[in-house]
């Protein structure tokens, strides 16, 4: 196993309800480091842009419309494994697939409003990083 960077992002649906602090705590506790955190206020053509991979699904248009409904906390996280063990603590995609005592499980109003993203791969998550941070702020 390596030490990993990967990208989170506390979703609108999730940051309305005030789970912030809860949502890092679940990292925290299973072993993964906030070590860059912004709570930002995406525009419209940010998240086009962010999400662009996905531009011809024909979710992409309410995903973005979505994600710009309220401020979303990026953030990047490191530990052992971050990339597979950060998607292990979100779950499933879809919260009706998602197994118990994950954050999407939880938490998730939807598909769409899942609570948060992560990236899925070394190279995704090199590029999201670089998306909302330069190296000067990410403090390990
Ligand atoms: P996320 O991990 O942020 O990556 C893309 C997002 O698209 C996904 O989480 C969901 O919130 C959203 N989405 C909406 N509909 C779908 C769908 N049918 N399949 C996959 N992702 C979807």
């Amino acid at each position: 196993m390596a030490i990993e960077r990967t990208l989170s992002i506390i979703k609108p649906d999730a940051t309305r309800r005030n789970l912030t602090g809860q949502i890092n705590a679940r990292f925290e506790e299973q072993g993964l480091s906030i070590v860059a955190q912004k709570r930002i206020r995406l525009t419209l053509e940010q998240a086009q842009a962010f999400y662009d991979v996905h531009k011809e699904r024909a979710f992409f248009e309410d995903l973005c419309n979505f994600m710009i409904t309220g401020p979303v906390v990026a953030q990047v996280l490191v530990g052992e494994d971050a990339i597979t063990k950060n998607r292990d603590i979100m779950g499933a995609t879809n919260p009706a697939n998602a197994d118990e005592g994950t954050i999407r499980k939880d938490f998730a109003e939807s598909i769409e409003a899942n609570s948060v993203h992560g990236s899925d791969a070394p190279e995704t998550a090199a590029k999201e990083i670089s998306f909302f941070f330069s190296e000067l702020e990410i403090v390990g």
